[in-house]
């Protein structure tokens, strides 16, 4: 993961190096440092705090300079202290910030040693500042080119050197990397929002460019070393769609957002129609005879919820698989799949690997559903449907989450249709239980003074058990996920019915079991697992639909959501699920936007 902005500007840049800290802090937060060129020498700041105190640091020293990089890091190779953050320097000619693994950091380490290079850190990011430091030829351009052809690996570097002022030197292959092109100055950054409002006019580098970053030009060769033209785009500023408002945590803040979310989300969508997807979509839907759904984490709980939409609805089998497992086993491709991405991201680079697996296996019928118009996956996948949940902040993902299940519902209709498999009787049926889902939410919402009050329990427990059945099976796996991702309870889920196949040894007076209780098909034989688990002792929390018929008693406690919501429930019972991790979050005083050892963006494998 990690985040890298570097700029060439005629004023001091620690400002802009700063903000673009704090917008890629979605990357990494494990430690985070500056280094600028000052007087042809290199001058660094590093803080393994957040990027707020590395700016005070820096406000202390006075720091400037007109050429800088910076970098804040989710740790890899070596723990999160001073000496592993970047920049890395070598020799104090080279400074270099790196996102990303060198898988053969160990070979070129003992090379480097062997030349007499003195290692200061545990990280593969040093490696690479001696190789550019060794290989130095007096111009920095070059010199990268032939580095980093001695490099294994996933990589965005950015790099610059005490005997080149105003020149920074960029290059991508595995990570993503933008140049922002500005008046007199220019940026490179691992994401176009890290620079948003200071400039607009955005290049995304392709796999094995190397950039030449000067103050009035910036030049761009590819991975054969040929000079190219890149694509300049007019990327919308959405710097201030993440301010915080009145919320305390920005995961509070995308939890209510949800209703406008999802109406954004259904903005445009008059009727079903393949195309919502792209002009291609129809033939497409018309060919396919299955569906395989890659992502991972809440991503693919998303995924898993669509299977059953689309096999009841849609009629047509869907796997789902989790990308880091799929784009390394061996399968039986079928040409006539739709390959079905979902990322909030769209950088996710074990999903983004697994849907070039499945091309190379002939796979050639792609599709995302994404929440970044303009990310990595987004341009890798033939059809698309962008999400308009906004930018997420938090690590915990809700809205993207919520607005990923109306694109695959959207998904699923629009595959119905293609195939006849749709009465018009159904889709408008269909429509308007999705227009309705805003205001039901905000009835759900309304529940969140009972789930405080389930939160003070919880927050004395280190365990929990999520249970749900049918398509409120991946609803308890994403609650079990919020839980433990944002509060550190270890925290587990099953389908209900598997829970005397083994589960059930666990659950005694001190085991909290949340259980997911819509009005279905499912609601007796849910009631009856329920009964299972009070008669051996443990406490029930359950989320149920309004005419679910359980009342609270002994060890039994209930909040009722006001309405059953048929095949979109899902998207309103996970909501309480993440008011709970929520709050319980909030009880504990862990660091809800921010929790332990995560990033946002998982752009490593
Ligand atoms: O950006 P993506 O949707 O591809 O991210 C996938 C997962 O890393 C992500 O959903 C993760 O599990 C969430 N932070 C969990 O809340």
């Amino acid at each position: 993961m990690c985040g890298i902005v570097g700029a060439v500007a005629q004023n001091n840049v620690i400002p802009i190096l700063i903000e673009g800290l704090k917008r890629l802090e979605y990357r990494g937060y494990d430690s985070c440092g500056i280094a600028v060129h000052l007087d042809r020498k290199l001058q660094r700041s590093r803080s393994t705090s957040r990027v707020a105190d590395l700016e005070k640091q820096l406000a202390t020293s006075g720091l400037t300079g007109f050429t800088g990089i910076a970098h804040t890091r989710w740790a890899t190779h070596g723990a999160p202290v001073t000496h592993n953050a970047h920049p890395h320097f070598s020799r104090d000619r080279i400074a270099l910030v790196h996102n990303g693994i060198i898988e053969n950091h160990d070979d070129l380490r003992a090379e480097l040693q062997a030349l007499g290079y003195v290692f200061e850190s545990q990280t593969d990011t040093e490696v690479i500042a001696h190789l550019v430091d060794h290989m130095y030829t007096g111009d920095l351009f070059e010199t990268v080119q032939q580095a980093i052809k001695r490099l294994t690996g996933a990589y965005a570097i950015a790099v610059f050197s005490a005997d080149e002022p105003h020149r920074v030197v960029a290059a991508r292959q595995g990570s993503p990397l933008i140049v922002g092109l500005g008046d007199g100055q220019n940026f490179v950054a691992s994401d176009a929002m890290a620079i948003a409002g200071t400039t607009d006019q955005i290049i995304y580098l392709e796999e094995g460019d190397v950039v030449d970053l000067q103050l009035q030009r910036v030049w761009i060769v590819d991975v054969n070393g040929r000079s190219v033209e890149r694509e300049v785009k007019t990327v919308q500023a959405y710097s201030s769609a993440v301010e915080l408002g009145p919320y305390q945590h920005y995961m509070q803040k995308e939890i209510f957002e949800q209703p406008r979310a999802i109406a954004d989300t259904l903005e445009g969508v008059v009727n079903i129609m393949p195309e919502l997807f792209g002009d291609k979509a129809f033939s497409v839907f018309q060919q396919i005879d299955s569906v395989l759904i890659l992502a991972c984490g809440t991503s693919y709980y998303a995924g898993l919820t669509a299977k059953y939409w689309l096999e009841s609805v849609a009629k047509i089998p869907a796997n789902v698989e989790i990308a880091s497992e799929y784009r390394y086993r061996d399968s039986v491709p079928n040409p006539n799949t739709l390959v079905v991405t979902i990322t909030q991201s769209g950088e996710t680079a074990d999903t983004l690997a697994a849907v070039k697996h499945a091309r190379s296996l002939g796979m050639l019928h792609t599709l995302t559903i994404c929440n970044a118009a303009t990310s990595a996956m987004v341009r890798e996948c033939a059809l698309a449907y962008i999400t308009r949940a906004g930018v997420e902040v938090g690590v915990a993902s809700t809205k993207a989450f919520t607005t990923q299940l109306v694109g695959l519902f959207l998904l699923t209709l629009a595959i119905a249709q293609s195939k006849n498999r749709l009465s018009e009787e159904q889709e408008q049926a269909h429509l308007k239980a999705l227009r309705h889902l805003p205001a039901a939410l905000q009835s759900v919402l309304a529940l969140e003074p009972h789930i405080v009050a389930w939160a003070e329990a919880f927050a004395r427990k280190e365990n929990a058990l999520f249970l749900g059945r049918g398509m409120h099976y991946p609803i308890a796996l994403e609650g079990a996920l919020k839980l433990k991702e944002i509060t550190y309870i270890h925290a587990e889920a099953y389908a209900a019915g598997e829970l005397k196949h083994g589960p059930l040894a666990l659950v005694t007076e001190e085991m909290p079991v949340v259980t997911i209780a819509p009005n279905d098909t499912l609601i007796e034989k849910l009631k009856s697992n329920m009964q299972e688990v009070r008669a051996r002792g443990g406490q029930l929390y359950v989320f149920a639909d309004a005419d679910s018929h359980i009342s609270p008693s002994e060890g039994v406690h209930v909040i009722r959501l006001p309405e059953n919501y048929g095949l979109l429930s899902p998207i309103l019972h996970v909501v309480p699920l993440q008011l709970l991790a929520y709050h319980t979050a909030l009880a504990r005083g862990t660091d809800v936007d921010k929790p332990r050892n995560l990033a946002k963006s998982v752009t490593v494998e």
